[in-house]
């Protein structure tokens, strides 16, 4: 009974349009319905289900039909019987009148529910991913994944970029994170390294002549992990020759204008441009999630000789800023105590608060600063009667991100953000260098191959703190969505930007010889970026994890509980890389 495979049409498929005629099926029952003389069975594919009907003699064969079981059938397509229609399924005015049923295997009781709503855990739906992704929602996910990348594919190919593979088995150059490590069994003693990013092939290729290149690259990088953050992840990995900055924004924007549709969304044609100095002030955070206001006010000056001790010293040693709560003189004490908390974290001792309603003006602060003193605050931050002032005072680092964390606990907690309300933005400017004080040096903030803005130069050597770079991210909805740079091309700045992060001469030949002579032999100026392919398509779903838009994802802990990843191996299996261990952890899975 069986037709072509690829002319057999999917369980989702069907609908008014096949009335009368016979069709082969196959899929996965999701569930059975007896009702004595009549059985129905929900038969269902990753394109969702329909609806089979055993009548008559396939009665007795229906009834021995389980949940996950998979079939092959063949029936005639028909109207549902009045009032039975289900607007809610693609495939709800009609059914399947099963005339021939192969049983192809039968499946045991799964272990949780295989339904959108579900029983189970994370930990148990990542033990058995292959159920898990039978549910419409992760099929559906995986799904908008492959459109994503094969319209971006499209659309860059269109533009004259050739996508290029790069070594996953490289060296170890430093980006940051930790570097992932394979052993060389040929080379004993030296190791590969996985790539933190294509970084320093797509540039060589811009050497190469290549122009424009693209990858949708797999990246791995031994970091902490979060929601959004994964220890392998894909980036949609872009680099061109002569261009700037503006180039690589119009070219980006108008990948979203083809991506964001795919899922009902708009991106403006043209994305505002915030500076790394403005979006820290005004948002506390160089991702602003901008779709609400809660922007940081500045309190510093009215904090000296304020009378309030705390705020005084916090303000001659650091920063004082605050957020405007409108309504938020309402908030229980209770509430107020708790606002604390989102701050903890960044080291922020608390969050002094004010306000005046129709009983007066309260604040802790108000015994030192009268009254008056209370009021000067509230109407230098524009806090109305009914509103309330949330401060925090110390140095700029903490104040900063202290009150970016709180704006994002308020405006989850208040429900700020308006349904439906998308912000797309380029965040500009950003410092070249970050000074770690534990290591007590500079640290390229994006890598040591960003270009610094016209202009900043001269400072590399004097206040390198201050120079600009020519880097710029994508951020939408407060989500980092891309990152990259125009990147140095003359050999004298690298040169001085090796210097300003104290890297010698000998070092940088040693580490990053093959791309400063590659430079000798005339580089094009170039420029690019890598946008996180999993936040993206993270975004576009409506999901806040990126676990639910990769097919087999880790855990926070870094394991894949499937495959019980990462694992002991055989001493064997040592000896021939001539590997010996230190110590033995326990394997992955294991309590
Ligand atoms: P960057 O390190 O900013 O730049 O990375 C670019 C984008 O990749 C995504 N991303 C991640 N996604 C999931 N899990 C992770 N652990 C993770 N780390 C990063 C983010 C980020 O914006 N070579 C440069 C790009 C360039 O300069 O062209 C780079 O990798 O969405």
């Amino acid at each position: 009974m069986t037709e072509s495979a690829w002319e057999r049409p999917w369980c989702g498929s069907l609908s008014l349009a096949n009335l009368g005629g016979t069709v082969e099926l196959v899929g996965w029952v999701r569930r059975r319905r007896d009702l004595g003389g009549l059985v129905f069975v929900d038969l269902y594919d990753r394109t969702g289900l329909v609806q089979l009907v055993f009548e008559d003699a396939m009665v007795n064969e229906g009834e021995k039909l389980g949940q996950q079981d998979v079939l092959r059938v063949r029936g005639e397509v028909r109207e549902r019987a009045a009032g039975q229609a289900n607007p809610d399924l693609a495939t709800g005015e009609v059914e399947v009148r099963v005339d021939e049923l192969e049983l192809l295997t039968k499946a045991e009781t799964p272990p949780f529910v295989v339904e959108d709503v579900t029983n189970a855990s994370e930990e148990l739906r990542l033990a058995y991913r292959y159920l898990d992704l039978r549910r419409p929602q992760m099929a559906a996910n995986l799904l908008l994944r492959h459109r994503v990348v094969a319209e971006a594919r499209r659309y860059f190919d269109e533009r004259g970029f050739v996508e290029i593979e790069t070594p996953i088995l490289t060296r170890s150059t430093p980006e940051g994170a930790r570097d992932f490590l394979v052993p060389s069994r040929l080379h004993r003693g030296t190791f590969y390294a996985l790539p933190q990013s294509p970084q320093l092939f797509k540039q060589l290729l811009q050497v190469a002549g290549i122009g424009r290149y693209l990858q949708v690259a797999r990246c791995f990088r031994d970091e902490d992990m979060r929601a959004d953050r994964q220890p392998e992840f894909t980036q949609i990995d872009v680099e061109a020759s002569f261009v700037t900055e503006e180039d690589i924004f119009t070219l980006v924007e108008g990948l979203f204008g083809r991506l964001f549709p795919l899922v009902g969304i708009t991106p403006p044609a043209r994305f505002d441009r915030l500076s790394y100095e403005e979006a820290m002030e005004r948002f506390g955070s160089d991702r602003p999630d901008t779709r609400f206001g809660l922007e940081l006010v500045e309190l510093g000056p009215l904090c000296e000789g304020c009378g309030y001790r705390v705020l005084a010293s916090a303000a001659a040693e650091g920063r004082v800023k605050g957020i405007v709560l409108a309504g938020g003189a309402a908030l229980s004490r209770k509430q107020l105590d708790e606002l604390s908390e989102p701050v903890k974290p960044y080291g922020a001792a608390g969050v002094l608060w004010f306000k005046r309603t129709a009983e007066g003006v309260a604040s802790p602060a108000k015994k030192a600063l009268g009254d008056d003193g209370v009021v000067r605050f509230l109407e230098a931050a524009g806090a109305a009667d009914g509103d309330l002032l949330l401060v925090v005072g110390g140095p700029e680092s903490v104040v900063l991100a202290a009150l970016g964390a709180l704006r994002l606990h308020l405006a989850e907690s208040q429900r700020l953000i308006p349904a439906g309300r998308h912000d797309f933005l380029w965040v500009t400017g950003f410092p070249l260098l970050e000074w770690d004080a534990d290591d007590g040096r500079f640290y390229a903030k994006h890598h040591p191959f960003t270009a610094p803005q016209a202009g900043d130069e001269g400072l590399l050597e004097g206040d390198p703190a201050r120079v600009r770079a020519r880097a710029y991210d994508v951020v939408m909805d407060g989500v980092e969505l891309g990152g990259g740079s125009i990147r140095i091309h003359e050999p004298e700045l690298q040169r001085r930007m090796f210097a300003a992060l104290g890297i010698g001469a000998e070092e940088a030949r040693a580490r990053f010889g093959f791309l400063l002579e590659a430079f000798r032999y005339g580089v094009p100026p170039h420029g690019g970026i890598a946008l996180g392919l999993d936040r993206l398509v993270m975004l576009m779903a409506g999901r806040s994890s990126i676990r639910d838009v990769i097919a087999f994802p880790k855990t926070t802990s870094g394991s894949c509980l499937m495959t019980e990843a990462p694992s002991a191996v055989d001493d064997d299996q040592l000896r021939e890389l001539g590997v010996g261990l230190l110590e033995r952890g326990k394997p992955a899975g294991s309590a």
